[in-house]
C-alpha cells in the first residue's frame, strides 16, 4: 500500500503549536492586516453575493486556451522564454501549485490559488514563480472574474503540456480564490532549505516524516533533488524520500515515476550563477520589487544566467517537445556527479552523442550538456521505480496514459466530487480517487417522516442515532471536499472499523435503519435518523424545533470506494465526541479546533455544537466526560450552565498525562463530574468562556437549541454537492 495513514499529530514526543512555524514569524514586520479582519470582515473583495461557477460558466474558454497558447512562445524581455517557450516553466508553476496537497488534513493544493501568497509565494522551492505568474497577469486581467488564478494556474499548466505536444486527460474548473494566506502548518522548523533546514526523515536517528507534512524539508513541495539532505550518493535515501512524500499526496510508484518523468521531458534547472547574487523572496521585499524576489542583474538574465534551484541543465536535447526522450537518455548513459555553476549536485551523461545533447536555453545553435537529478537517478537506481521506467522506457503509449492520468489525478485531487468540476474538458470517465457515489434521489416528506416516527419508536436511544449520524458525516473536510454523509461510507470498510464509531454499536444502529427506511437511501436514512433523534431530544428538553432535512443522497458499496484512500479521515481526536485515541504532539483541544476548521465551522458553531453533543450524550465509548447534565439525552444546555457554576471545584487527575479532570464540590468536596481538556478549555479560554457564558445565560435557552440545530445541519449537509 502506497497510502501512509497515521495520526496527523502524532510524531516525537514534543509538544508543538497546531500551526508550527506561521508568516508572523518569517515576515515579523510584514503590514498586519488581520486588524481589518477583525470582528468577522472578510478580505474578499468579491463579496458574498459572488458565484465563480456562474461567472466560470459565462467564460469564452476556447478563447482563453488560445491566448494562452499563444503567452506560450510571446517571450518577454524581462523574463526572456528559454527556448522562446514558456510551457515548462508554466507547468512547474502549475505543479508547485498543485504539488502541496497532502492526504493527512487535505490541505494545501491548488484550490485557492495560495501560490500569491506567503509563505508559499517565497518558499525557495518555488523559486522564480512570481515571473510565471506576472507572465499570466495580462490573461488573468482580460478574463477577470470568470477564471480564478487557481484554476488558471492548473488550466495554463494543461495548454502547455498540450502546446508541446503531451498527453492531457483533461481540465476541471471550480478553484475559487481567496484573498488571504491560508493557516496550514507546514512545520516547525525556524530554517529554509536553503538556510540549513534539517532534513525530516533521518532512519539512524529514528526520525520520520511528521504528519500530515509531505515535503521533506520546510521550504521544499517535495523532496531535495540533489538527495536526501543534499547528500547525492544515498540513493536508497532518495527513493525512500520520493516514496514518502509522494505517498502522502496520494501517489503510488507508478504514478510518481510517470509525473515526474513526464514532467522533466520539458524544460530546464537553472544554477547559472551562485546563489549570493540573487536578492531575497518576494514576501518582505523592497516596495519598489512590487512583489518580485530573487532578482538578477538584468544583462544575466537576457544571457539565461539564471537560478533558481542552482541546479544546472535541460534533461533532454528537445526540451520543448513531449517524447521518450527522457528515460532514452537516463537508461543510453552512464552519469557522473558533478556541480553546476551555482554548486549543486548533478549527474551528467558520460561521454555524449553529438545528437543527444540539449539546446542552450537562449541559442539553439550552441550545444551543452544534458543533466539528470539525483531525484530522477532514483528512478533508475531503485528497484521497483526501475522496472516500472523500463516500461516505460519501451511502451511511450503506456507513459502517455500513465502521465496524462497522474497530471490530471495531481490537479484535481483537492477538488472533492466530480460534481464539482466546471467546463467543457471534464472526463467522462469517473476515477476511482473521486469517490465516486452512485446518485440517488429525492425521498417523499412522507417517507422521510414515517422512517423518523419509526425509528425513534425501535428501541435506539437519542444517543445511538446522533452518534451514527455523526459518525456518518462528521469525516467531512473543506479542505479536499472529502467524506462526509453522502455515500453512506460509515457502513463500509475502513470506516465501520474505526475506533472513534464505537463499531458494534454502529453495526446494531444501521441493521435497524436498514430494516426500517423503505424507499430513502441509507446515506438520506442515517442523516434523517439523526435529526429524528435531535428532534427529540430537542421537545424532551420543551423546546419545539424542526430539523431540516434534506434529502437527495446516495449510497456507495465497496466497487465505489478505496478503502486505503479514506484511512487519513480516521479520526484520531474528534473532540466533539470526546474521543483520543493517542495523546499527540499538539494539545487535545487544539485538535479540536483543527476538526471544527476542517468541518467549516466557526467559533461559535464548534461551541454550541460540542455543548449540545455532551448534552446528548454522544460521546465515543459512551464514556460520561464532559456529560455534564443529569438529563443525558435532552437538548438542553446544561453542559455551558454547569461548566461555568462556581460551585464546581476542577482539578486534573494525576495519573491522566493532563487529558482528565475531576469536577467536585467546592464546599463538600463531594466529585460530581469528569471532563477532558476539549471540555474544560470552554471555561478556561477567555473568548471560549465568552462564548459559553452567552449558551448559558438565562434567556438564550431558545437561541441555544436553534444554533445547535443550524450547525449540527451544517454537519449533516457538508459535501452534498449538487444535491443541497
Ligand atoms: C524543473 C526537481 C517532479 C516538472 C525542476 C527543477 C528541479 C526539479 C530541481 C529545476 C528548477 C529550476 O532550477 O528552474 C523535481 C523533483 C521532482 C520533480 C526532485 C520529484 C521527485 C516534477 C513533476 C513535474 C515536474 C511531478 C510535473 C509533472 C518540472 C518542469 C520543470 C521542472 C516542467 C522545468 C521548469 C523550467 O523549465 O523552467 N524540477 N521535479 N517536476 N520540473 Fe521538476
Amino acid at each position: 500500500g502506497q497510502m501512509s495513514g497515521g495520526c496527523p499529530f502524532t510524531g516525537d514526543n514534543s509538544v508543538r503549536s497546531l500551526l508550527g512555524r506561521t508568516n508572523k514569524d518569517w515576515w515579523p514586520d510584514a503590514l498586519q492586516l488581520e486588524i481589518l479582519a477583525q470582528g468577522g470582515k472578510s478580505a474578499d473583495p468579491m463579496g458574498d453575493d459572488f458565484n465563480y461557477a456562474e461567472a466560470f460558466n459565462a467564460l469564452d474558454y476556447n478563447a482563453l486556451k488560445a491566448d494562452l497558447t499563444a503567452l506560450m512562445t510571446d517571450s518577454q524581455d524581462w523574463w526572456p522564454a528559454d527556448y522562446g517557450h514558456y510551457g515548462p516553466f508554466f507547468i512547474r508553476m502549475a505543479w508547485h501549485a498543485a504539488g502541496t496537497y497532502r492526504t493527512g488534513d487535505g490541505r494545501g493544493g491548488s484550490s485557492s490559488g495560495q501560490q500569491r501568497f506567503a509563505p508559499l509565494n517565497s518558499w525557495p522551492d518555488n523559486g522564480n514563480l512570481d515571473k510565471a505568474r506576472r507572465l499570466l497577469w495580462p490573461v488573468k486581467q482580460k478574463y477577470g472574474k470568470h477564471i480564478s488564478w487557481a484554476d488558471l494556474f492548473i488550466l495554463t499548466g494543461n495548454v502547455a503540456i498540450e502546446s508541446m505536444g503531451g498527453p492531457v486527460f483533461g481540465f476541471g474548473g471550480g478553484r475559487e480564490d481567496v484573498f488571504e494566506p491560508e493557516t496550514v502548518y507546514w512545520g516547525t522548523e525556524e530554517l529554509w532549505v536553503d538556510q540549513g533546514a534539517e532534513t525530516r526523515i533521518l532512519p539512524d536517528e529514528g526520525k520520520a516524516l511528521d504528519n500530515p507534512l509531505a515535503a521533506i524539508q520546510m521550504g521544499l513541495i517535495y523532496v531535495n533533488p540533489e538527495g536526501p539532505g543534499g547528500n547525492p550518493h544515498d540513493a536508497e535515501g532518495m527513493a525512500r524520500d520520493m516514496r514518502e512524500t509522494f505517498s502522502r499526496m496520494a501517489m503510488n510508484d507508478e504514478e510518481t515515476v510517470a509525473l515526474t518523468a513526464g514532467g522533466h521531458a520539458f524544460g530546464k534547472c537553472h544554477g547559472a550563477v551562485p546563489p549570493d547574487q540573487l536578492s531575497g523572496s518576494p514576501e518582505g521585499g523592497a516596495l519598489e520589487m512590487q512583489g518580485f524576489g530573487w532578482a538578477t542583474d538584468k544583462a544575466q538574465i537576457a544571457e539565461g544566467h539564471i537560478t533558481t534551484s542552482g541546479i544546472e541543465g535541460a534533461w533532454t536535447p528537445n526540451p520543448t517537445q513531449w517524447g521518450g526522450d527522457y528515460f532514452r537518455l537516463l537508461f543510453k548513459y552512464d552519469y557522473e556527479l558533478t556541480k553546476s555553476p551555482a554548486g549543486a549536485h548533478q549527474w551528467t551523461p558520460i561521454n555524449p552523442e553529438e545528437a543527444d545533447m540539449a539546446p542552450d536555453a537562449r541559442d539553439p545553435n550552441k550545444k551543452v550538456p544534458t543533466i539528470m537529478t539525483t531525484a530522477d537517478m532514483a528512478l533508475k537506481r531503485d528497484p521497483e521505480y526501475r522496472k516500472i521506467s523500463e516500461r516505460f522506457l519501451n511502451d511511450q503509449a503506456a507513459l502517455d496514459d500513465a502521465f496524462a492520468r497522474a497530471w490530471f489525478k495531481l490537479c484535481h485531487r483537492d477538488m472533492g466530487p466530480k460534481t464539482r468540476y466546471l467546463g467543457p474538458e471534464v472526463p467522462e470517465e469517473t476515477l476511482i480517487w473521486q469517490d465516486p457515489v452512485p446518485a440517488g434521489s429525492k425521498p417523499a416528506d412522507a417517507a422521510v417522516s414515517d422512517f423518523q416516527s419509526a425509528i425513534l419508536n425501535s428501541g435506539l436511544s437519542v444517543s445511538e442515532l446522533v452518534k451514527a449520524a455523526w459518525a456518518s458525516a462528521s469525516t467531512y473536510r473543506n479542505s479536499d471536499h472529502r467524506g462526509g454523509s453522502n455515500g453512506a461510507r460509515v457502513r463500509l470498510a475502513p470506516q465501520n472499523g474505526w475506533a472513534a464509531n464505537d463499531p458494534e454499536e454502529l453495526s446494531k444502529v444501521l441493521s435497524k435503519i436498514d430494516e426500517l427506511r423503505g424507499d430513502l437511501s441509507m446515506a438520506d436514512a442515517i442523516v434523517a435518523a439523526g435529526n429524528a433523534a435531535v428532534e427529540k431530544a430537542a421537545k424532551d428538553a420543551g423546546f419545539n424545533v424542526s430539523v431540516p432535512f434534506t434529502g437527495g443522497r446516495g449510497d456507495a458499496g465497496d466497487e465505489h470506494t478505496d478503502a486505503e484512500s479514506f484511512e487519513p479521515l480516521e479520526p484520531f481526536a474528534d473532540g466533539f465526541r470526546n474521543y483520543l485515541r493517542t495523546k499527540a504532539t499538539v494539545k487535545t483541544e487544539d485538535m479540536l479546533v483543527d476538526k471544527a476548521n476542517l468541518l467549516g465551522l466557526s467559533m461559535p458553531e464548534m461551541t454550541v455544537l460540542l455543548g449540545g453533543m455532551r448534552a446528548l450524550g454522544a460521546n465515543s465509548g459512551n464514556t460520561k466526560h464532559g456529560v455534564l447534565t443529569e438529563r443525558a439525552g435532552q437538548l438542553t444546555n446544561d453542559f455551558f450552565v454547569n461548566l461555568l457554576d462556581m460551585a464546581t471545584e476542577w482539578k486534573v487527575v494525576d495519573t491522566s498525562g493532563d487529558e482528565e479532570f475531576i469536577g467536585s464540590d467546592r464546599k463538600s468536596g463531594e466529585e460530581k463530574w469528569r471532563a477532558t481538556r476539549t471540555d474544560l478549555v470552554f471555561g478556561s479560554n477567555s473568548q471560549l468562556r465568552a462564548v459559553a457564558e452567552v449558551y448559558a445565560e438565562n434567556g438564550n435557552e431558545q437561541k441555544f437549541v436553534n444554533d445547535f440545530v443550524s450547525a449540527w445541519t451544517k454537519i449533516m449537509n457538508n459535501g452534498l454537492f449538487g444535491i443541497a
